[in-house]
């Protein structure tokens, strides 16, 4: 198309016309175009110099080495070292003597809380009070499945709970009594367990619900229902409740039973992590004194 002078106008047109507009012919700035020109050098000159082009596996490197990843490692091989001799500390010590060396015990919350965050909050929540979902424990009550002690907090933790990988895991298994009882039985126990904790139940089942559970719950829940940690049988007294209170959530849990499970960290986690979070969640509130 051919360029011409506007008659009117003193601006060159493309020549471009449409319904009686006319397109000028304004060519980008020289410095603009210089500008854009250099971006595309460095573009080359940096795919050159550093990891860009994607292949099958990885990136190509990059003449000048450089990773993100490496600056990382680097980053934490620097952290950890200056760390050693207070993790390998923390690693060896009897477990009870952690709470009673203050920079010990600095740094074992530290590293713990780090640890919690990065392991354990998707499960117990980020402030350790357990998530939403049932059958997640709270940690940072005196209530405790399987015992609150630094040295029980420690094994449940190394080892963790109903977990098959683990031979060491903490194991039991509440029967599903669905197969067991008729649906009236589950329904009077239901209600004497309602009746433990004081929420509000059917009166007349509790005397026969009471048979039911000495009959078949109390081995693992006691007698008087306060629970037994050597099985990690709650407490149903105490109103605190993994899975629910209410006569629903109770029938559920006595018809088919559960299976809370709770993954083992000693092959994901160094002895030293491990114990940072044992003594970060005795510290939560809960921790209780080592046994006589
Ligand atoms: C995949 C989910 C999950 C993750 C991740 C998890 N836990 Fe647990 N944890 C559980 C469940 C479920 C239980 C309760 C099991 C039961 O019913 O006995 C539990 C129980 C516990 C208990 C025993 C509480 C008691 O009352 O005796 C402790 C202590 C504990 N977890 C600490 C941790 C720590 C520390 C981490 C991170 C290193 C962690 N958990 C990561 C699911 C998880
Ligand atoms: C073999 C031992 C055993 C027997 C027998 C047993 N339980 Fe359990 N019970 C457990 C264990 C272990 C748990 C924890 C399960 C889990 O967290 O996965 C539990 C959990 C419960 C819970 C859930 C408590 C909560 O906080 O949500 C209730 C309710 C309960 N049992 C009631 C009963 C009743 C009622 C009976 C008798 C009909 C009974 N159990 C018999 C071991 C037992």
């Amino acid at each position: 198309m051919s360029k011409k002078q506007d008659d009117d106008l003193d601006y060159e047109t493309t020549g471009h016309e449409w319904d009686g507009i006319k397109e000028y012919n304004k060519p980008l700035p020289r410095w603009w175009l210089w500008t854009f020109y250099a971006t595309i050098v460095w573009a080359v000159l940096y795919t050159i110099a550093y990891p860009a082009w994607p292949g099958i596996r990885e990136a190509t490197p990059g003449l000048l080495g450089y990773s993100t990843r490496g600056e990382v490692a680097e980053e934490i091989a620097r952290f950890e070292q200056a760390n050693e001799a207070i993790s390998v500390q923390l690693a060896s010590v009897e477990l009870t003597e952690i709470a009673q060396d203050p920079d010990l015990n600095q740094y074992a919350q530290n590293a713990g809380a780090a640890v919690f965050r990065t392991w354990c909050a998707q499960c117990h929540g980020s402030g350790a009070a357990g998530v939403q979902a049932a059958g997640y424990p709270n940690l940072l009550d005196d209530d405790w499945l399987w015992g609150g002690d630094i040295e029980a907090i420690h094994a449940t933790i190394a080892h963790g709970i109903r977990n098959e990988e683990d031979p060491d895991a903490r194991w039991s298994q509440m029967p599903a009594f669905g197969e067991m009882l008729e649906a009236e039985e589950i329904s009077q126990v239901v209600n004497y367990v309602m009746s433990l904790s004081e929420e509000p139940n059917d009166a007349s089942k509790v005397a026969a619900g009471e048979t039911v559970y000495l009959d078949n719950c109390a081995a693992c829940h006691m007698d008087d229902g306060t629970g037994d940690r050597w099985q990690g049988a709650p407490n149903l007294t105490d109103a605190i409740w993994l899975y629910g209170g209410d006569y629903e959530t109770l029938t559920e849990t006595v018809t088919y039973s559960r299976f809370g499970v709770m993954p083992s960290w000693t092959n994901r986690l160094s002895e030293s992590q491990i114990r940072a979070v044992a003594a970060y969640v005795h510290g939560l509130g809960g921790g209780e004194a080592p046994p006589e």
